[in-house]
């Protein structure tokens, strides 16, 4: 997987050197590249932004910069650049409008204006071989960036949630880390994707949060760990641990709870629900 990313601060992107991802990136698996943006501004004061048409506050970030970040960017994945050195001789037949890119890179814009990223759409774009992040600032984008780009690459608007950051930056390294675990050999574990919450959509724990984990020392300032981890009884482990997922859902995450399907939940799940103070909403759990 290649990512490139477009920021006018890219030291916040320092942090793709360390752990799991930085390891990935010094042993090929990832290409990680930071641009600045105002290495495409044209004038001497290397301008990125200007006054919204139609009034109000703030700033809007000017198209020209970020067309030329994504075109120099676009043809970055397979090796075939275009524009300015590229071929365009007569009989050449790579004109980008007959000949488009069989794999083209996608694009993701973040935005708090944007679809919610979530488990699923990081595995989406983990499918991808080439990912440009166009990180703005200020009030946002001209709009014609990403309708224009759109012509040639899938673009996403994504937002990590319901706040409002400064920019882009720190919400696409959200996205870039949940997007990387899980690459083949990114993670230590190759197991441990799939049992994350909201792990995999299969599985005996699939929709629900992950319960609580401990380790030695068996008592810790008088706090004992749960017996049964400490049974040897795998059965009841597992059952034990299903208990806590859908306690510490019902607990935290109602809205979890309401999309499990009525396959997924045995009548022991639903006593453990109704217990939480809430019963999935497929079936009367009265008893
Ligand atoms: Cl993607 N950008 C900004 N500026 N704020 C956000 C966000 C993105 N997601 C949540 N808040």
């Amino acid at each position: 997987m290649r990512i490139d990313i477009i920021t006018i601060f890219p030291e916040y992107f320092g942090a793709l050197d360390v752990s799991l991802i930085g390891k990935a990136a010094q042993r090929g698996e990832i290409a990680f590249g930071v641009h600045d943006l105002r290495s495409w501004a044209r004038d001497v004061h290397r301008t990125v932004d200007d006054a919204p048409f139609g009034g109000g506050p703030g700033m809007v970030m000017k198209p020209e910069p970020w067309a030329g970040a994504i075109d120099a960017l676009a043809g970055a994945g397979t090796g075939a650049v275009t524009g300015a050195g590229a071929a365009v001789g007569a009989g050449d037949s790579s004109g980008d409008q007959d000949d488009p890119d069989p794999d083209p890179p996608h694009l993701i814009v973040p935005t708090p204006a944007g679809r919610v990223f979530d488990q699923a759409l990081a595995a989406r774009l983990a499918g991808a071989s080439h990912l440009i992040f166009a990180c703005g600032r200020y009030e946002g984008i001209d709009a014609r960036v990403a309708r224009d780009a759109a012509t040639r690459m899938p673009v996403w608007e994504i937002t990590i949630g319901d706040y409002v950051l400064a920019g882009g930056e720190l919400a696409a390294l959200v996205m870039i880390e949940a997007i990387c675990r899980l690459l083949p050999g990114v993670l230590g574990n190759a197991g441990s994707a799939a049992d994350d919450s909201f792990g995999a959509g299969q599985g005996p724990m699939a929709g629900l949060l992950e319960g609580p984990a401990y380790t030695r020392p068996r008592v810790w300032r008088g706090h004992e760990v749960p017996a049964v981890l400490l049974s040897g009884d795998h059965a009841a482990i597992a059952r034990w641990r299903r208990d806590q997922a859908l306690r510490r859902t019902a607990r935290n995450r109602p809205d979890l709870v309401e999309r499990l399907s009525r396959e997924a939940l045995d009548d022991r799940d639903r006593r453990v629900l109704s217990e939480a103070g809430l019963a999935d909403s497929t079936e009367d759990v009265a008893h």
